[in-house]
């Protein structure tokens, strides 16, 4: 997407500030069924930045931690800098300095938009320095360039709910058009990160280009299905459409145990599960947080036996995207 075609109308409304300090959101991308078009906020984990304006203009990248020294600290090449200059150009601001730290609390090429969550801190934080001159609708076609440079493609099912918390559905690419749907009140999510690397590049080049249409119709009616039931507040229904024929079949591939974790949290009580965005992270909904806190806690079990580390995260859908400390 180019950014000449963003609505940016920039209004100057709130008082600018010296420093800030934002929170972004994982997110778990796809809800299983709806490749690169839905996605939901996590209350946990997620990253965070802190920018102080600085005496001369440009963006500089001070100081990255949680990292485990992976992540580029040359501005041009980070999305977290990369993203805020290209906003500060856009909006006609270069003459602004600041300095970036960033903190990483979650786990790099996880399938939990880590990317995502930074690069929406950093936007974010940018934005309420400056006094919030832009919109979150404005800010997220800078959010997908992060995505780009990040992995190659542009996709917002990361980005989008990461700034607009909740549940969202990119409703079409070109031209970008997001919805946020409703949030069924009683809905929990457990998602597991098995200690394994997938980058998001490598898992979207292992996807066939072309489907069938007998599966795209069982795809499609999925979707449908889950969409009516975070509208109808039907959990059955929503369990019952929490299934891929298209891509999971190949990443699962990738992630280990991956049938044998299905069977667990289905077994202890998850309405459906399947591959967090890219994986390897898996991803169930329930419908209590003790229920949800009972699936992470066997999800990890199973994993350690077979000798496998992981993180498990037991979350509310996060409603409110980035906030401010
Ligand atoms: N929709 C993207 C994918 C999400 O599945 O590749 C990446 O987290």
């Amino acid at each position: 997407m180019e950014l000449t075609t963003a609505k940016t109308s920039v209004n100057n409304t709130g008082k600018e500030k010296d420093k800030v300090h934002v929170f972004a959101p994982a997110t778990a991308a796809n809800l299983v069924c709806g490749y690169d078009i839905l996605g939901l906020a996590l209350d946990e984990p997620g990253d965070e930045v802190v920018m102080v304006r600085a005496g001369e203009p440009g963006v500089r990248l001070v100081k990255i931690t949680g990292d485990d020294g992976r992540l580029p600290l040359d501005p041009t090449k980070n999305t977290v800098s990369a993203c805020v200059q290209l906003l500060l150009t856009h909006i006609g601001r270069e003459d602004v300095g600041v300095e970036i730290s960033l903190h990483k609390q979650m786990p790099i090429g996880s399938g939990l938009g880590s990317s995502a969550a930074s690069t929406v801190a950093g936007l974010y934080a940018i934005n309420q320095l400056l006094g919030s001159p832009l919109s979150k609708q404005e800010l997220l076609p800078f959010a997908l360039k992060g995505e780009e440079l990040a992995c190659g493609h542009g996709h917002a099912d990361n980005v989008a709910p990461s700034l607009f918390g909740g549940i969202t559905l990119i409703k079409s690419y070109e031209p970008l058009e997001v919805i946020n749907l409703p949030v069924p009140k009683d809905l929990y999510c457990s998602v597991v990160f098995p200690h394994v690397d997938v980058p998001t590049r490598a898992a979207r080049q292992m996807i066939r280009s072309k489907v069938e249409l007998k599966e795209a119709v069982v795809q499609w009616g999925n979707i449908a299905g889950l969409i009516s039931g975070l509208f109808m507040n039907d959990y059955g229904l929503i369990g019952r459409s929490m299934k891929d024929v298209l891509i999971e079949p190949t990443r699962a591939i990738l992630i280990p145990e991956f049938y044998e974790m299905r069977e667990v949290a289905l077994a202890a009580g998850a309405l459906g599960f399947g591959i967090s965005g890219s994986g390897p992270s898996v991803f169930a909904f329930s419908t209590s947080k003790a229920t949800a806190a009972t699936i992470t806690a066997q999800l990890s079990e199973h994993l350690k036996f077979k000798n496998i580390d992981s993180n498990g995260y037991t979350s509310a859908v996060n409603m409110q995207g980035p906030k401010e400390f």
